[in-house]
């Protein structure tokens, strides 16, 4: 199955092979077809521990184990990372290699992005969330105090390889949680995403074991993701679309301590905003049952009351907000959006009072 899509970078002159293989075994061809001082691999001790054969087959140099989860995604575990290479001297020509999820991906991309002024990095994302979203597109951040993804800079990897194999090991929630993000870009970007709505409210596994499928899914939602990039790499406007349900879905996110996966958040996100889009343009809301299908199949459940204040409080620290005001993208139809609309405060409060009576009752 060689099988590539390019993401065209062309104000920078870059053509980024997105290349999707089948087996792990034919990773470390790629990774070998690099001249380079120093492999690094970068991944976290689960992902290591499952998949220890094929990474210690890898001709690395060196091996950096981040713990799994957020918490890998700090200030201080970024500078432990840094110490590690420079007590190794590592040097300018290294090649940096991350496998795993999107926290992995986003330390090691802001590691790759700032040590040494820069060095050239690979992805090898090994959950559904980040093969269709964070990997490509190369935003890379840490998290600081409260508030996810504040430092952070833009940063294109060399080569992105996509091995569905890896999902074969990932628990149900992680599942959900790259479905989160595909159903996202079917709202606002390939409504034939959705011609798959009883698939998804089935159960999530069950779309993965059909190979071909599930590889569609995947190839759908990468080329969403890379043509909204190629438009606009740097999110000045057009890349906003990508963070329909996430303003309230990372506030959310916060506010409940990373209690699920970062796509469930979004899922819940997306129902808050879709509630917002009714009061605001009339969105139907029909398309609201269907992600609380998903959500009650999958047992799915927050506390049913939140402090409304302190969400809004942590969305206007949300990085798309100017001068604190809260914007996001609302949508008036599926594929209909509208960008950094500015939403008050008092119909905030409206939308997350319907979205606690409607969603979490
Ligand atoms: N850079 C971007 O554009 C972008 C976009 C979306 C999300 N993100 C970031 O991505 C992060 C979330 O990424 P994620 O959802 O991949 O979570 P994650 O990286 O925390 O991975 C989730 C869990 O799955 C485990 N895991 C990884 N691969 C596995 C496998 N093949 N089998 C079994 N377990 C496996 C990990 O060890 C971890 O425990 C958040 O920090 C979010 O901010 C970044």
């Amino acid at each position: 199955m060689e099988d590539r899509i390019y993401l065209n970078l062309k104000r920078e002159e870059k053509n980024i092979p997105i290349v999707f293989v089948e087996r792990i075994e034919k990773i470390g061809e790629y990774l070998a077809s690099f001249n380079c001082s120093n492999l690094v691999i970068f991944t976290d001790k689960l992902v290591y521990k499952l998949y220890k054969d094929f990474i210690d087959s890898l001709q690395h140099s060196y091996l950096y184990l981040f713990d799994e989860g957020e918490e890998s995604k700090s200030i201080e575990s970024y500078l432990k990372a840094i110490d590690y290479l420079l007590d190794r001297n590592v040097d300018r020509r290294a090649l940096f290699v991350a496998i795993g999820g999107g926290v992995v991906g986003d330390v090691v991309g802001f590691i790759a992005s700032t040590y040494k002024r820069g060095v050239r990095l690979i992805h090898i994302p090994t959950t559904l969330l980040s093969m269709v979203d964070s990997s490509i597109g190369g935003k890379t951040g840490i998290n600081y105090k409260l508030y996810k993804n504040q430092i952070g800079t833009f940063y294109q990897p060399e080569m992105i390889i996509i091995c569905p194999q890896f999902l074969g090991t990932l628990p149900k929630s992680e599942v959900l949680s790259g479905i989160g993000e595909i159903i996202k870009y079917g709202f606002t970007l390939d409504r034939s995403i959705l011609d798959m709505k009883d698939r998804f409210e089935n159960d999530v596994f069950e779309i993965f074991q059909d190979k071909i499928l599930a590889m569609q899914l995947i190839k759908k939602s990468i080329n969403c993701k890379v043509k909204v990039v190629e438009r606009d790499e740097k999110e000045s406007l057009l890349r906003e679309v990508l963070n329909f349900g996430h303003t309230v879905g990372h506030a959310l996110e916060t506010y409940y301590n990373y209690y699920f996966s970062h796509g469930i958040f979004v899922i819940l996100g997306m129902a808050a905003e879709m509630i917002l889009s009714n009061i605001l343009f009339n969105f139907d809301l029909s398309n609201l049952d269907f992600l609380i299908r998903i959500l009650e199949k999958n047992s799915i459940k927050l506390p049913q009351r939140f402090e409304k204040s302190q969400i809004i409080s942590i969305m206007k620290y949300d990085k798309k907000n100017i001068n604190a005001s809260i914007r996001m993208v609302l949508l008036k139809d599926v594929c209909d959006y509208v960008l950094g609309y500015e939403v008050n405060e008092d119909i905030l409060y409206e939308a997350l009072d319907r979205f606690e009576k409607i969603v979490l009752s």
